[in-house]
C-alpha cells in the first residue's frame, strides 16, 4: 500500500537518521514477516471516568487462561505512570499492588498477563515495559521478529535494555521516533509499527499524554470496547462484556487512538477507518463458574445446552432438512469438492478425525485430517477442487491459521469451524460454521469438542443428502437421534459418582492407555489427551488394532487400559482386544452400552453408556472420558483450569 506524502516526509526523517542501518531491517525476507505467529498473552487497557485498576485486574483474571507466567499493570497517576509487575499468577500481582499501591485512583491504565517466549518468566521480563526516559510504557501480545536488528540500532544510539524481551525494543523504538521526528505519541507509535516485522497487539501510554491511550494490532487479537465516555481494550471480549456490549475488532495493521474522550481508528498507513461496531452476544454469567468448583466441570455440565445451541435453527428432523447459512455462499465448492482436507490441532484435531469417519460414511467424500503444524511446513499437494476446513475453538491457534492461509494461497476454498465470533480464523476463511458452545474458559477443551463434532456431523449429513448418498429417511433418522443427544448427555452426567469411584482407584497410576476402533478411535485419542493435559499422567490413545503391533508390551498389572467398547460394529473385535489385555493382567476399564453384561464381566471398572448408534456414541462417550480426567486430576491436586505449561489458545508456532 502506497505511503502518504506526509508519511514519506516523516519517514525520510526516520530513514536519514537510521539510513546506514535500514538495509539490515529491509533485508529480512518478506515471508519472515511472521504475521502468523501471535503470542498467547492477555492485554487489557482502560481510559475513562472510573478508577482503572479494579477494571484492569479483573480483566487480567478473565484473560489469565491465555497465559499465566507473569503479569503487570501500569496506571497513569498525577503525571506519572506507576508500574507494578510480578512473576507468577495474577493473584501475585494483586497482592503486590495491595501492598505497594493501595490507593490507586488513576483513570487510565493497562495490564498484561504473559506466556513467555522471548525471555524466561521473571519480574524483569514481565510487562509493562518502559522506554529509557521512563516517559512511554507498553504492554504487548505478539512477537517482533526483527527486534534484534532494531535493538542494534538503538544500542548504537546509546539505548540501554534491562530485559531480554522484544517488547522493550519496541517501546524504545517508539521513544526514538518520537524524539527524532518530534511527533505526537500516536504518530510515533504509527511510524515505529511501520518498521517492525512480526505480530503485535499493543497498548501504549505516555506520561506527557495523560488523556491518551494508543492501541495497535497485527496478527494478535485486539478488541476495543465503547462505553459511555470510556473505552476498554482487551485481547478478547471477556474483560469488556461486563461494561459494554459494543465492540470493535481491530483488523491487521490498524490502530485505535483515544485522545480526550474521542476514539479514532486508522491504519498504520494513516488511512482513517470507520470501523463496524459489533454487539457482543455473550453474557457475563457465561464467564462465571456458576457455583461449580472449576470452569472445566461447569463446561462439562453445559454440554446439554451447548449441543442444543449448536443444532438450534439448523435442522428440521421431521422434514430431514439441514440448513447451514454460513456455508451457503460456497455451497458449490463444498458439494463439488473431490477431497476434504481438515486442518486442526489438539482436541480440534480429534474432532476432525471423528468428522473423517462421518464424511466417509455419510457423504462418501474422502477426508484427509492434518496436524496443522505439520501441514504448513510440508509441501502439501492442494488441488483447486479441494475443500479445506480449519477447525479451532479459539479461532486464534497460530498453526491452524498459518495452515489455512497456505491452503488459501494455493487456491483451495477454506471453511472455518470456530467457537469465538470475530476471531482471526473466521475472518480469514471464505465461509464457515460457528459452534455455539459459549466461552470456554477451562484450558482443557470439553463442550467445544462436542459442539465441534455436532456441527461437523451436520455438515456431513448436509453433503450426504445433497449428493444423494443419504436418503431423506436416513437423514430424518440421524437428525432425530441428534435431537435426542442432550437427553442422553443428561443421563450420562448422572453417572459422575460412578466415574469418581473409578478415579479413586486409579488416580495414582503412572501410565494409562486408551483404545478404540472406528468412531471409538478418535475418542481414545481425546480421552488420553484430557487425562494428560490436566492430571499430568502419561496417557496414550491408540487404535485398538494397533496394540498387538508393539504397545501391548507396555501392559502389566499396573497398566489401566480404557476401552471404548459400546455395542457397535466393532464390538466383537474390541472384546477380543480386551481379552488380550486381561491375559496380560492389565486393568480393564470400559465404556460399554448399558445392559451389556458380558462385556461388563470382562471389565475391572466400567461405565454404562446410554444406547446410541455408533454415529452418536462419541457424544455420550465424551462425558465419562472428561469426568474421569477431571476427577483423577482433582485427586492429584492439579490446577484443573490452568494446567501447567498450557494456555487456552496456542497463538505461537
Ligand atoms: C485441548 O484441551 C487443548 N486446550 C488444546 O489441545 C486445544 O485443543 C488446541 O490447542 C487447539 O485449540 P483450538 O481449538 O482453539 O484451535
Amino acid at each position: 500500500m502506497e505511503r502518504t506524502r506526509s508519511e514519506e516526509r516523516r519517514l525520510s526523517t526516520f530513514h536519514t537518521l537510521y539510513s546506514k542501518y535500514i538495509t539490515k531491517i529491509a533485508s529480512f525476507p518478506e515471508n519472515f514477516s511472521g504475521i502468523l505467529t501471535p503470542y498467547m498473552c492477555g492485554i487489557v487497557g482502560y481510559i475513562g471516568k472510573k478508577e482503572a485498576y479494579p477494571i484492569l485486574i479483573k480483566g487480567l483474571e478473565r484473560l489469565e487462561y491465555r497465559g499465566y507466567d507473569s503479569s503487570g499493570v501500569a496506571i497513569m497517576e498525577e503525571g506519572d505512570i506507576l508500574i507494578r509487575k510480578k512473576v507468577g499468577k495474577v493473584a501475585e500481582l494483586s497482592k503486590l499492588v495491595k501492598e505497594t499501591l493501595p490507593n490507586s485512583k488513576g483513570r487510565v491504565g493497562m495490564a498484561h498477563t504473559r506466556w513467555a517466549t522471548h525471555g524466561e518468566p521473571s519480574d524483569v521480563n514481565s510487562h509493562p515495559h518502559t522506554s529509557n526516559s521512563g516517559n512511554i510504557s507498553i504492554v504487548h501480545n505478539g512477537i517482533i521478529e526483527n527486534y534484534l536488528s532494531i535493538k542494534k540500532i538503538l544500542v548504537d544510539k546509546g539505548y540501554k535494555f534491562e530485559s531480554e524481551t522484544d517488547t522493550e525494543v519496541l517501546v524504545n523504538l517508539i521513544e526514538d521516533v518520537k524524539k527524532e521526528s518530534k511527533v505526537s505519541i500516536d504518530e510515533a507509535v504509527r511510524l515505529a509499527l511501520l518498521e517492525v516485522a512480526g505480530a503485535f497487539a499493543i497498548v501504549v501510554l505516555s506520561k506527557k499524554d495523560p488523556n491518551t491511550i494508543v492501541v495497535g494490532k497485527r496478527g494478535s487479537p485486539a478488541v476495543i470496547g465503547i462505553g459511555d465516555g470510556e473505552f476498554f481494550v482487551a485481547s478478547d471480549a471477556t474483560p469488556i462484556i461486563e461494561y459494554t456490549d459494543k465492540v470493535i475488532y481491530l483488523e491487521d495493521d490498524e490502530m485505535g487512538v483515544v485522545k480526550d474522550g474521542e476514539l479514532t481508528v486508522k491504519t498504520i498507513h494513516n488511512e482513517v477507518k470507520n470501523p463496524y461496531i459489533q454487539k457482543l452476544e455473550m453474557k457475563i454469567e457465561e464467564l462465571e463458574k456458576g457455583g461449580f468448583p472449576h470452569f472445566m466441570l461447569k463446561e462439562i455440565y453445559e454440554q446439554t445446552r451447548s449441543i442444543t445451541d449448536s443444532v438450534r435453527g439448523r435442522i428440521n428432523a421431521k422434514e430431514g432438512i439441514v440448513k447451514l447459512g454460513g456455508i451457503e455462499s460456497h455451497k458449490e465448492e463444498l458439494l463439488s469438492a473431490k477431497r476434504i482436507l481438515m486442518l486442526a490441532c489438539g482436541t480440534s484435531f480429534h474432532a476432525a478425525l471423528e468428522a473423517k469417519y462421518f464424511f466417509e460414511e455419510l457423504a462418501g467424500v474422502p477426508v484427509s485430517v492434518e496436524y496443522a503444524s505439520e501441514f504448513r511446513y510440508r509441501n502439501p499437494v492442494i488441488y483447486k477442487e479441494d475443500l479445506v476446513i480449519a477447525i479451532s475453538q479459539s479461532g486464534e491457534t497460530a498453526d491452524t491459521l498459518a495452515a489455512l492461509k497456505l491452503a488459501k494461497e494455493r487456491g483451495a476454498t477454506v471453511f472455518g469451524v470456530c467457537n469465538v465470533a470475530g476471531s482471526s480464523i473466521p475472518r480469514e476463511t471464505h465461509a464457515g460454521i460457528y459452534t455455539h458452545a459459549g466461552p470456554e474458559i477451562g484450558v482443557a477443551s470439553t463442550k467445544a469438542f462436542t459442539a465441534q463434532i455436532t456441527v461437523l456431523l451436520l455438515l456431513a449429513v448436509f453433503v450426504g443428502k445433497e449428493n444423494g448418498k443419504l436418503t431423506v429417511s436416513q437423514v430424518k433418522e440421524i437428525l432425530a437421534e441428534m435431537e435426542n443427544v442432550p437427553v442422553k448427555i443428561e443421563e450420562i452426567l448422572l453417572k459422575e459418582g460412578e466415574v469418581k469411584k473409578i478415579a479413586k482407584e486409579l488416580y495414582e497410576k503412572k501410565d494409562f492407555i486408551y483404545l478404540g476402533r472406528g468412531y471409538g478411535y478418535p475418542m481414545a485419542l481425546e480421552g488420553a489427551l484430557k487425562l494428560k493435559e490436566i492430571s499430568y499422567i502419561h496417557a496414550e490413545g491408540l487404535a485398538a488394532g494397533e496394540m498387538k503391533h508393539g504397545s501391548i508390551a507396555l501392559v502389566d498389572e499396573n497398566m489401566p487400559v480404557l476401552f471404548i467398547a459400546n455395542k457397535g460394529v466393532h464390538h466383537e473385535k474390541i472384546v477380543s482386544n480386551m481379552m488380550e489385555i486381561k491375559a496380560r493382567k492389565g486393568i480393564v476399564v470400559s465404556l460399554i452400552t448399558e445392559g451389556d453384561e458380558s462385556t461388563k464381566k470382562l471389565s475391572d471398572f466400567c461405565i454404562e453408556l446410554p444406547k446410541t448408534s455408533d454415529l452418536i456414541m462419541p457424544f455420550v462417550a465424551s462425558i465419562p472420558l472428561q469426568l474421569l480426567a477431571y476427577h483423577i486430576a482433582l485427586l492429584r491436586g492439579a490446577d484443573i483450569d490452568k494446567p501447567r505449561n498450557l494456555a487456552k489458545s496456542v497463538t505461537v508456532e
